[in-house]
């Protein structure tokens, strides 16, 4: 490498706005520190959500301006808007969805990342982010239990970790079939089998339609109106199908009340049969870190593929998630990308955007190996531990309570419950805590929603921030309540 300088800066002034630029670049980090300083210290404080959103919004449809402000108005602007009009998703009151927080390892190293315009697609424009990813996956890989073996690669969240497991599976179930899908197409083919139970995720439901199988093709076995599995009927569907090669997918935690299939017994019956055997553990997957829980993924090491979320509960910044397959070669097949300019398929050097469905891509691997360097496979242990204690003290609340109503186990993270003063029928108790859902939106200090367990409306706060405290759940259930009597 030559160390001489490549220009003489200032020999040959080009233009003034290029100039301009340059000076705000210089000014950018002494102009963001104090609004950031705030942004990050007063986490804890800002309630979840915004009061009165659309008012700050009203402007924002202006014309694309000619001149523009220039740096520090236009991000004077853009902290204003959201401070007023932002959730607070990083904070400790957001259990809706499921929603991680940011260790401050990973934040910082997020923050590194946008600096420095890191691109991860191939070795060449980052050696570092390119080794940092394949590292960091390595951790990932002892951190969860996943096999060694298994290739993996970054992606903006698990609905694509699910898109890259499932169109592998794809490329796998064409080669049974003598045909290179990712080449020739799925035109004129069969219909891929798709079994699983009534925890699939939309999230899967859609990958699934982008790659042809189509949503109303997935067959779901469904024992009762929850969705657990009925095992039997998947055991007799398996068998009918005489070796033809299939498609399981395999649900380790699902949204309504953070259940497990039964992933020991699907597995075992998948793998007396010819089946591709996926497994979306976007945030169950992080059962297997605690001692506590990690016989809810017992069995998941035998899957073909793998979906795991980081900006879940393994607390780094959206986006991020991982997908593992066990057969490198079918992910290459499957999201082949080659031309002239672009590194050669043989090169032995990494080009992780020949393995996924992205081809530039930013830096994730920073923040992932950050926290992971910063905190170790003790800290995030500690990290999930502290969500399920949390769970759990939120749960003997819910049980004290005369006037709240605990629907389901709570095998890990999240918790189904229901406001209930008693004395109203089930119909009338759904369109309560329907409104109550909206009342406490209304409210903004938390962010919550409401679902459906079976046919019962419910609550299904989902805890996996590090930053939540025991008395957030406290005033959790006293502000539920309070609006819950308004609204009897
Ligand atoms: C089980 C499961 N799979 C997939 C997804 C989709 O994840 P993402 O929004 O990160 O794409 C979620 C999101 O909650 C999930 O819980």
């Amino acid at each position: 490498m030559n160390d001489e300088p490549i220009a003489p800066a200032g020999a040959h002034p080009e233009s003034d706005f290029t100039d301009r630029l340059r000076a705000e670049a210089l000014a950018l980090v002494g102009d963001l520190r104090a609004s950031l300083d705030e942004a990050v210290g007063r986490v804890d404080d800002r309630p979840a959500l915004p009061h009165e959103p659309d008012a700050a919004l009203r402007d924002l449809a202006e014309a694309l301006p000619d001149t523009g402000v220039g740096a520090r108005a236009a991000l004077e602007r853009l902290l204003q808007l959201q401070e007023r009009a932002g959730a607070n998703t990083a904070g400790p009151r957001c259990y809706h969805f499921v929603i991680g927080g940011n260790t401050p390892a990973a934040h910082g190293a997020d923050l590194v990342a946008a600096a420095f315009d890191v691109i991860t697609y191939t070795w060449v424009v980052s050696p570092v982010g390119v080794r940092m990813e394949l590292q960091a996956l390595a951790w990932l890989k002892t951190l969860l239990g996943i096999p060694s073996g298994m290739q993996g690669v970054m992606v903006t969240g698990a609905t694509m970790a699910n898109f890259v497991g499932l169109a592998s599976a794809r490329q796998w179930w064409g080669e049974q079939h003598g045909i290179d899908v990712s080449a020739v197409g799925m035109a004129g083919q069969p219909q891929i089998p798709v079994l699983t139970s009534g925890y699939v995720h939309a999230a899967t439901l859609k990958v699934l339609s982008l790659l042809g199988v189509g949503r109303d093709n997935v067959r779901e076995f469904r024992a009762d109106d929850r969705g657990r599995l009925d095992l039997p009927a998947f055991e007799a569907a398996l068998e009918s199908l005489e070796g033809a090669p299939a498609l399981v997918v395999i649900n380790a935690g699902e949204v309504n009340a953070g259940d497990f299939d039964p992933v020991g017994a699907m597995m075992d019956a998948a793998r007396r049969h010819n089946c591709w055997v996926h497994v979306d553990g976007a945030f169950g997957l992080f059962a297997a870190v605690s001692p506590r829980t990690a016989h809810l993924v017992a069995g998941m090491e035998r899957a073909d593929s793998i979906t795991v979320d980081g900006h879940k509960w393994l607390n780094v910044p959206y986006d991020s998630g991982y997908a593992f397959v066990r057969d490198h070669g079918l992910m290459a097949r499957a999201f082949r990308y080659s031309a002239d300019y672009l590194p050669a398929e043989d090169d032995p050097r990494p080009t992780l955007g020949a393995i996924g469905p992205e081809s530039s891509r930013r830096g994730r691997s920073f923040a992932v190996w950050a926290t992971l360097k910063a905190y170790g496979r003790d800290g995030h242990r500690r990290l999930v531990e502290h969500c399920l204690d949390v769970a759990q003290h939120f749960s003997g609340l819910v049980d004290a309570h005369p006037e709240l109503e605990r629907m389901a186990e709570v095998p890990l993270n999240i918790v189904a419950f229901r406001y209930n003063p008693g004395g109203l029928a089930e119909e009338r108790l759904d369109a309560l805590n329907a409104a109550l859902g909206r009342a406490m939106i209304e409210d903004g200090r938390f962010l919550l929603g409401t679902s459906r367990l079976g046919a019962r409306t419910i609550f299904r706060p989902a805890f996996s921030n590090w930053r939540t405290r025991f008395g957030d759940v406290e005033a959790l259930v006293d502000t539920l309540v309070k609006l819950g009597r308004r609204q009897s």
